[in-house]
C-alpha cells in the first residue's frame, strides 16, 4: 500500500490534460510505441473527433524510483461542465491532483472550480505550468498567478510541456514524493468507491472502483449499497492499457469489476461496493443521483420508426446512465420521448450517437430546463414541468419557479463591461466582482439556468473575444414571471415549438422567432402564416410566401431517370424535416429560439 499513488489531473478545458496523460503513460512504459496514438485515453470515436474527454477513465502505470517499485493510478477526468459530477467522484478516489495551467491562458474558471473540488477532498495539489514550449507562453506571470491562487512557493510549480515531454520526469517524482500513499484498513470489511463505469456490449457493464478498506476477490459475493443489489464478482483486475485480470485487488488500489450487469443504470457512480456476507457499516459519503439539467423531445423523422427509436434509446441508456427518457406525445410530432440531459453538449452527443450508432434520423425539439408550477387551487402542491406544454393554464396558475445558478466568469478587465452587459441581458444579478490580478477579473452572477444552458457560452466567447471562462453550479429554484409563447403555423399551434419565456422578453423574442422561422421554413405551394401567441393573443406574424415552380417542371417530361434523381435528391434534403399538418418543419426551426442573435 505504501507504494501506491492515486492521482487525477484537473485543468480547465484544453489546457492539455489528455496530452500530458499520454506523456506520462509513454514515459513509464505503460504504452509501447506501437500502441501509442494521440490522445490515447479518449477512446470513443466521438471523443477523438471533438477532442474532448467525455467519460473519465483510469489507467495504471508502474514506475521505479530510487530502487523502489511504485504503482501509479491515473484517473482521467472530463473537462466539460456538463460532466462535473463525474469529476467530483474521480477526485474522491484520489489522494493527489496535478493541477494543470496553460502557460499562455493562465487560470480559468474551471481551474478554480476543479481546484476547489480537489481541496474539499483534501487532495495534495501539484501545480504544473503546462505548454511552456508555446511562443505565447508567459511563464513568470502565470507562475505568479498560480502561487497567488495556491499560496505555494514559486519553486513548487513544475514547468512542463505535454507536447515535447519536458518536465515529465519531475512530475513523476513529485507524484511519488508529494502525493500521500493511500490509508485504509486491509482487515476491515470491503468498502470501495465506484468512480466510473463503462458499457461493453460483450462483457456487460465494467465498473471502475477504488478500494478504501478491505479487498475484493474474484468470485466473491458483493453488494452495491445505494441500489441494494448483489452480484458475483465474475472478474476483477487492474486497469493497464488492457485490463489485467487478478485474483484479488487490495486496499488503496484501483481496479475494474465485471459482474454481468447489462444495464448501466444499475451501476451508479459514487455508490459503495461492499461484501454481501460481511458488509461495511457506513457507505462512502457524497453519493448523488445525477439530475438532468436540460430537457428536450426526441422524435423520429418518420413516425413509423417510433419503436425502433425506443429500442435505440434503451440501448443507449444501457451505456449512458445519465440519459433519462420517458414517452411523450406531441399533437404536432406524434409519438416520441422527452429526454433529460446533463447539458447541451450531452444533448448533442446523444443526438449524434443515435444517428451514428443506431442509424436513426431524429428531430430534437426546443430544449428547456425543468420548472415548478403551483396552481391557485393548491398553492402548496409542486407540479414538475419538464415540457412547456405541461404548464397549467395561466388563469389557474399561482406562480412558476425556475432553476437558478451561481455563475463564475473570469475575464480580462477590458471586457468587464461587455460581459456584464451580456449577463444582465440574460437576467443575471451581479453578486461579486474580484480583481484576481490587475488584468483579470472574476465576476459572480446569480442567473436563471435557462438563460445560460443555451447560447450563453457562444455569446460570452464573442463579447470577450475568447478571453472569458465560465463555470456554474445550481443554487435552487426562484419564482419568475414566465409565460408560454406558442407558435402557430398555417393557423395550427405547433406544441413542439412552444417555449417558456420571461414576460418582459416574450414579445420581443416571439417576434424574432417568427422572423427566424420565416427564414427557415421552406416555401411551399401555398402561403404559410407564422404567428406567435401568448394564450389567445397573437403577438407577432410573418408569412412564408408560396413557391410557384415545381422542381421537376424543368425536366420537361423526357428523361425519367433524371427526374427520379432529382426527386431523390429532394427526398434526401428532406431527411431532417417533419411534416406537421401540411407544413414541413426542418430541424433547425426547433432550435430557432436558441439562435435569435
Ligand atoms: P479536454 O479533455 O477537452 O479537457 O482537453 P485537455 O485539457 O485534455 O487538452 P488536450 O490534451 O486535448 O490539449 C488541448 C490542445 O492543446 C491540443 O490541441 C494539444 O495539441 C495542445 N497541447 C497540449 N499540450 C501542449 C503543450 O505542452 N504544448 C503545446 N504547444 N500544445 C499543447
Amino acid at each position: 500500500m505504501k507504494n501506491i499513488r492515486n492521482f487525477c489531473i484537473i485543468a480547465h478545458i484544453d489546457h492539455g490534460k489528455s496530452t500530458l496523460a499520454d506523456r506520462l503513460l509513454s514515459f513509464t512504459g505503460a504504452v509501447t510505441q506501437r500502441e501509442e496514438q494521440a490522445q490515447l485515453l479518449d477512446n470513443m470515436d466521438l471523443e477523438r473527433e471533438r477532442g474532448i474527454t467525455i467519460k473519465s477513465h483510469a489507467i495504471q502505470m508502474n514506475y521505479t524510483h530510487e530502487g523502489e517499485d511504485y504503482i501509479l493510478n491515473l484517473i482521467d477526468t472530463p473537462g466539460h461542465v456538463d460532466f462535473s459530477y463525474e469529476v467530483s467522484r474521480s477526485i474522491a478516489a484520489c489522494e493527489g491532483a496535478l493541477l494543470i495551467v496553460d502557460a499562455a491562458q493562465s487560470i480559468q474558471a474551471q481551474t478554480i472550480s476543479n481546484l476547489y473540488l480537489a481541496l474539499e477532498n483534501d487532495l495534495e495539489i501539484i501545480p504544473i505550468l503546462n505548454k511552456v514550449d508555446l511562443p505565447s507562453a508567459n511563464p513568470e506571470e502565470v507562475t505568479d498567478d498560480i502561487v497567488d491562487l495556491l499560496g505555494c512557493d514559486f519553486e513548487d510549480v513544475i514547468h512542463a510541456s505535454g507536447k515535447t515531454g519536458f518536465g515529465v520526469d519531475n512530475i513523476l517524482k513529485a507524484i511519488i514524493d508529494k502525493v500521500p500513499a493511500p490509508i485504509g484498513n486491509p482487515e476491515a470489511p470491503l468498502k470501495a468507491l465506484i468512480f466510473d463505469s463503462v458499457y461493453n456490449s460483450y462483457r456487460g457493464v465494467e465498473t471502475y472502483f477504488r478500494i478504501i478498506d478491505g479487498s475484493i476477490k474474484k468470485g466473491q459475493k458483493i453488494k452495491f449499497m445505494a441500489t441494494g443489489k448483489d452480484y458475483f464478482a465474475d472478474e476483477v483486475g487492474t486497469l493497464n492499457l488492457k485490463q489485467t485480470p487478478k485474483q484479488e485487488i487490495k486496499t488503496g488500489d484501483v481496479g475494474y469489476l465485471i459482474t454481468g450487469i447489462k444495464t448501466a443504470s444499475e451501476v451508479k457512480v459514487g455508490d459503495t461496493i461492499t461484501s454481501l456476507i460481511n458488509p461495511t457499516e457506513s457507505k462512502i459519503e457524497g453519493f448523488e443521483n445525477v439530475k438532468p439539467m436540460v430537457y428536450a423531445g426526441i422524435y423520429p423523422v418518420d413516425t413509423e420508426d417510433y419503436e425502433e427509436l425506443r429500442a435505440s434509446m434503451e440501448k443507449l441508456q444501457l451505456n449512458d446512465a445519465s440519459l433519462v427518457f420517458a414517452p411523450e406525445s406531441s399533437a404536432a410530432l406524434g409519438f416520441g420521448f422527452r429526454c433529460g440531459f446533463l447539458g447541451m453538449l450531452h444533448m448533442e452527443i446523444i443526438q449524434e450517437r443515435l444517428e451514428r450508432e443506431f442509424d436513426m434520423t431524429v428531430i430534437t425539439t426546443v430544449p428547456n430546463v425543468s420548472y415548478f408550477a403551483y396552481t391557485k387551487k393548491n398553492p402548496d402542491v409542486q407540479i414538475l414541468v419538464n415540457n412547456p406544454t405541461d404548464l397549467p393554464d395561466p388563469s389557474s396558475m399561482d406562480r412558476v419557479e425556475e432553476p437558478y445558478i451561481k455563475a463564475s466568469i473570469i475575464t480580462k478587465s477590458d471586457f468587464v463591461g461587455q460581459v456584464m452587459g451580456l449577463c444582465i441581458e440574460k437576467r443575471g444579478e451581479i453578486v461579486n466582482q474580484t480583481y484576481l490580478t490587475p488584468q483579470r477579473v472574476e465576476l459572480i452572477f446569480d442567473m436563471p439556468l435557462a438563460e445560460i444552458v443555451f447560447d450563453f457560452y457562444d455569446r460570452l466567447k464573442t463579447v470577450s473575444k475568447g478571453y472569458a471562462s465560465f463555470d456554474y453550479y445550481p443554487i435552487g429554484m426562484r419564482t419568475s414571471k414566465l409565460v408560454k409563447v406558442d407558435i402557430l403555423l398555417n393557423g395550427d399551434s405547433v406544441d413542439a415549438l412552444s417555449a417558456l419565456l420571461h414576460a418582459d422578453n416574450a414579445y420581443h423574442i416571439g417576434k424574432k422567432m417568427c422572423e427566424k422561422l420565416k427564414e427557415l421554413i421552406p416555401r411551399q405551394q401555398f402561403d404559410i402564416p407564422i404567428q406567435a401567441a401568448i394564450g389567445a393573443k397573437i403577438i407577432s406574424r410573418e408569412t412564408t410566401k408560396a413557391l410557384r415552380k415545381d422542381v421537376t417542371a424543368k425536366c420537361y417530361g423526357g428523361d425519367i431517370s433524371r427526374k427520379r434523381k432529382l426527386l431523390e435528391k429532394q427526398k434526401k434534403g428532406k431527411k431532417r424535416m417533419r411534416q406537421v399538418g401540411n407544413v414541413e418543419i426542418p430541424q433547425e426551426a426547433f432550435m430557432a429560439v436558441l439562435k435569435l442573435n
